[in-house]
């Protein structure tokens, strides 16, 4: 089976590091051209579209906070003028403050609900509105902890689990105009990310990798594939499927 992504134009939301960044490296890898979306990591943009043209592909780096309207409407701007109409959307940026019930503060709850939810629905509404549109893979990474509901994590799972919820939704409302909408559900990994919060080498993630039957922590090396797949045609007639990539965790 010849997986090929030439002709796609891709983009990777919080794409400057962890599972986003290698997921940009796989889909460039594959033929799409890709754009690599950060907040704050300008250098590691830079990082992930250099490593990108090295190897023969197509990125550019582009500042965009994904939970807000008109910094949305520039990424979208910036990669159509860049590489053409976007066809392939990977929703990957995300937070996660873990926290017990009592300590959620409305700024944190806000915070989650804009960065993990409502950034979903707007780079959705951006992808739909492009004059033109064909056919469209839309991926949302999600996490598989929304089922297995993990405690300190109420503000992320719940985000998390809305975003399975719109995902299956979006699949019903979307495929009528050949727009597949699917969700990827990364178990606990090794990344930026959770080595900047401690997790990584700490008794909670011993714990965490006791309950993984494929015994060990994800990296971002796990999650590409799939994506790939998944964008490209061999997936055309998978729309709203919720997978767990989580070494059998759920
Ligand atoms: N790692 C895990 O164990 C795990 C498990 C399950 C699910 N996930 C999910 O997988 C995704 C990636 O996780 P990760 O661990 O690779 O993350 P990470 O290392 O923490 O990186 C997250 C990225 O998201 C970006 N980001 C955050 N808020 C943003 C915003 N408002 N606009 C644009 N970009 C934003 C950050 O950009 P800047 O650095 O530029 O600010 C950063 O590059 C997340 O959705 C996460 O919830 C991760």
């Amino acid at each position: 089976m010849d997986i090929t992504l030439e002709g796609r134009t891709a983009v990777v939301t919080g794409a400057a590091k962890g599972i986003g960044a290698r997921i940009a490296v796989d889909l460039a890898a594959a033929g799409a051209a890709v754009v690599v979306n950060y907040r704050t990591d300008s250098a590691g943009a830079d990082r992930v579209a250099k490593e990108i043209t090295e190897a023969g592909g197509r990125a550019i780096p582009v500042r965009a906070d994904v939970g807000r309207g008109e910094d949305v409407t520039a990424l979208f701007t910036a990669a159509r003028d860049a590489f053409g109409t976007v066809d392939v959307l990977v929703n990957n940026a995300g937070i996660s403050v873990f926290a017990p019930i009592e300590a959620i503060t409305e700024e944190e709850y806000r915070r989650h609900v804009d960065t993990n939810l409502w950034s979903t629905l707007l780079t959705t509404q951006a992808l739909i509105g492009q004059p033109g549109l064909g056919a469209a893979s839309i991926i949302n990474v999600s996490t598989a902890g929304t089922t297995f509901h993990p405690p300190y994590a109420a503000l992320y799972v719940a985000t998390k689990a809305a975003v399975n919820a719109a995902t299956l939704v979006a699949a019903t409302e979307l495929g009528p105009r050949g727009i597949r909408v699917n969700a990827l559900l990364p178990g606990y990994s090794d990344t930026e990310g959770t080595r900047a919060m401690g997790f990584v080498g700490s008794p909670m993630a011993d714990q965490a990798v006791s309950g993984v039957p494929l015994g060990r922590l994800g990296t971002p090396d796990d999650y590409g594939p799939l994506a790939v797949f998944l964008s490209s045609d061999a997936a055309r007639f998978i729309t709203g499927a919720v997978v767990h990539v989580s070494g059998g965790r759920r």
